[in-house]
């Protein structure tokens, strides 16, 4: 460690105070002395993320475990989630995997006290499991496609959100995330399930964040624009560079840990005081206009 360069400083250990000059330089810091009081890290937080098989989930579970907090890595999808789960684990990261449908109520209520039990909590909540749900308004499919929208996308979020609420309380700083969309800011033709669920996740999101105001919980969405990933994957490339290069500010689709990064800096505990937003994460998509 480098020493610092002390010019008659004396450094008093009762009021932490360093008395006399010191001469300006870079240098390790042996008394560690910080300047602010909030911290960017989430060493030791437990932190579910559903959808963690693939895409933003599986990105979102390994930049957390990378920053040191246990995961909880939820999908529907067994056999990818276990090969997440082994990556995170193989890394040295400690990490869970449990099967889950975010859509069935019973299985939530079961798997999230079991989560709190295995790693001593819980303080962030990522809702992100999610699925494309489109169609025409007047498809034959339309009835099926709303209800699986909302259960996957909204009601699932609020009912995880729920059977988290005691473990939140007791955190020292709770954390929720939502996974959105840019289709919750705006719309996209014969998308309606999929765009009213999202909206809907802005809504809860907000409503939420004015419910826990009190409690030391905060709750924010994130609204992805075009993400590789596999919800993205069956689109040609040549519609995606196209579609980007019409759109997107900065002309092409984000890689999903460039999501997880956002994600990341709203749990932050040095984010306690950011609540209630919808932050896109789009590359430019929602304010560019031509
Ligand atoms: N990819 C994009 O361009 C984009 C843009 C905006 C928002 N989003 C949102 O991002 C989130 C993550 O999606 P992604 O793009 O990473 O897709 P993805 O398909 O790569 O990952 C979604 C994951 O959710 C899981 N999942 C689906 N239904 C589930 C259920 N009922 N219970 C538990 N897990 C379930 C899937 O198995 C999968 O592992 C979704 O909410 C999606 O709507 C994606």
């Amino acid at each position: 460690m480098t020493e610092p360069r002390w010019n008659g400083a004396r450094y008093d250990e009762g009021t932490g105070n360093v008395n006399g000059a010191m001469e300006i330089g870079f240098c390790d810091n042996p008394l560690s002395m910080r300047l602010t009081k909030l911290s960017r890290s989430i060493e030791g937080k437990v932190a579910i993320v559903t959808g963690a098989a693939s895409g933003m989930g599986r990105a979102t579970a390994a930049l957390f475990a990378d920053e040191g907090a246990k995961v909880a890595a939820l999908d529907i999808n067994a056999e990818p989630l276990e090969a997440v789960v082994h990556e995170i684990a193989d890394a040295g990261y400690p990490v869970k995997g449990w099967t889950l449908n975010v859509a069935d109520l019973d299985a939530i209520n079961q798997v999230i006290p079991e989560v709190a039990a295995h790693f001593g909590g819980i303080d962030i909540v990522v809702n992100n499991a999610g699925i494309g749900a489109g169609g025409p308004v007047d498809g034959d499919e339309y009835e099926a496609t709303w209800r699986r929208a909302f259960d996957v996308l909204l009601t699932a979020h609020v009912r995880i959100v729920r059977a988290a609420l005691p473990y939140l309380r007791q955190s020292s700083g709770g954390r929720i995330v939502n996974i959105a969309s840019t289709e919750g800011l705006g719309a996209t033709k014969r998308s309606s399930p999929y765009t009213a669920a999202k909206h809907g996740v802005i809504g809860l999101t907000r409503s939420l964040a004015v419910e826990f105001g009190t409690e030391n919980i905060t709750v924010n969405c994130v609204c992805p624009g075009p993400v590789h990933t596999g919800l993205t994957e069956s689109i040609p490339e040549a519609d995606k560079r196209e579609f980007a290069r019409r759109r997107v500010a900065l002309r092409r689709y984000a890689d999903p840990e460039e999501v997880a990064h956002a994600t990341l800096s709203l749990v932050l505990p040095a984010a306690q005081y950011i609540t209630g937003v919808a932050l896109p994460v789009d590359g430019g998509l929602t304010i560019r206009n031509a």
